[in-house]
């Protein structure tokens, strides 16, 4: 027989297809299982499509809802915003139970979906999956807990820690399997940041070549204090496919001009582009919900110096490269103790052909 959590995975997997596709709304999937234990009903939510996971599954269950039970990755929202209140779709379809995982953190939702489902006298379980469902939708708790976008920090380096050959030297690391898992993580994100030595060094495009569908173009993001970026860069020339936008404290009109007229949004911050708790701030007013950093050794060390680091992946290649002019991964002033280190926790250890991909959060 199929268990609350077989179902609930599958709701999980239903709200995972919208990765990509639902920013800055959250991830939501949903299985509507009739009286008899048969699955009348699933919904994914699509950003685009507006209509909520809830109702679609609804929708395909009709009358077979009634006395059913939803199964719903996300607290199902009861105020009106621009659809109406899930609640009352599954109130009115007549379901009888609910399984949830965690609560909406989004102020205007958290706790009052399942607040009105049990005053119409829904049985609510809330709970199982609860890790996995935070996981799968860490940017949008972010958004709302943090009050700024998720920042997950990657790296591709060596067996010694080293990320290229030399300082000014664009060095390719990875093998294919795990380049195209780099992919992956840009799809998931809607902005990638460098710093402006990566984008003078490497001449890179900074773009999801995963193949799959995103509603909005990743966004490219340079800290760039000197305005360096080449006007003849990739990143430079490329501005009506993405958005390319660099955090300065330059404020020489001239050389402003010369990127803003290549299409380049040049954003000055208070503090410069060293203030990265202030660059966060601003792509929070672009709706950019979570950034995927992307080195280097400077860049990196800063971010973690700045505390703002959420979630970290390491790509090791079976390589060692050593030597005194090899840049390591993360650059800044380091630590003096073990205590002070960044320790992570929730370790997830993957092969990519012959590289090896360690993921873990930090405790930011
Ligand atoms: N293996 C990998 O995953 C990987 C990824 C990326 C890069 N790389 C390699 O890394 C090397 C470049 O690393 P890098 O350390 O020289 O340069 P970087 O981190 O890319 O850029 C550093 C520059 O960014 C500017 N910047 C602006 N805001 C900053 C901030 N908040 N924190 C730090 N820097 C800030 C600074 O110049 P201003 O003050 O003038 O703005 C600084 O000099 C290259 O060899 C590249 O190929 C490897």
């Amino acid at each position: 027989m199929t268990s609350d959590k077989d179902h609930l995975q599958r709701a999980l997997d239903l709200a995972a297809k919208g990765i990509g596709l639902v920013s800055p709304n959250p991830l939501v999937g949903c299985v509507i299982v009739s009286g008899d234990g048969e699955v009348v009903g699933e919904g994914t939510y699509f950003k685009d499509e507006v209509i909520h996971a809830e109702a679609i599954a609804l929708q395909q269950a009709g009358e077979r809802a009634r006395g059913g039970t939803a199964f719903v990755s996300l607290e199902p929202h009861g105020h009106h915003g621009k659809t109406p209140p899930c609640t009352e779709a599954l109130i009115n379809a007549g379901i009888k139970r609910i399984v949830c995982p965690i609560e909406d953190p989004n102020p205007l939702v958290s706790g009052k979906g399942f607040a009105r489902l049990r005053e119409a006298g829904i049985e609510v379980s809330v709970g199982p999956l609860a890790d996995e469902a935070a996981k799968l939708n860490e940017k949008f708790i972010c958004w709302h807990t943090k009050g700024r976008p998720f920042v997950h920090l990657k790296l591709a380096m060596s067996l010694d820690g080293r990320i290229s050959l030399k300082k000014s030297v664009s060095t390719a690391l990875s093998g294919d399997a795990a380049r195209y898992r780099v992919q992956q993580l840009r799809h998931e994100h809607d902005a990638i940041l460098v710093g402006s030595n990566t984008a003078v060094t490497d001449n890179p495009s900074l773009t999801d070549r995963s193949g799959l569908p995103r509603l909005r173009p990743l966004a490219r993001i340079i800290l760039d204090n000197r305005l360096r970026l080449p006007l003849d860069s990739i990143l430079a020339t490329t501005t009506e496919e993405a958005s390319t936008i660099v955090f300065t404290n330059c404020i020489d009109p001239e050389s402003i001009a010369r990127l803003t007229d290549k299409g380049v949004n040049v954003i000055p911050v208070e503090g410069g582009a060293r203030n990265i708790v202030g660059v966060l701030e601003e792509l929070k007013k672009l709706e950019i919900q979570s950034v995927l950093i992307e080195g280097g050794t400077e860049v990196a060390g800063a971010a973690i110096e700045s505390g703002v680091v959420d979630k970290v992946t390491f790509i090791l290649s079976p390589i060692i490269i050593g030597g005194h002019d090899a840049p390591v991964a993360i650059g800044g002033k380091g630590v003096e103790s073990l205590a002070e280190a960044t320790r992570l926790k929730d370790l997830e250890i993957t092969r990519y052909g012959e590289d090896i991909e360690i993921t873990g959060y930090t405790s930011s």
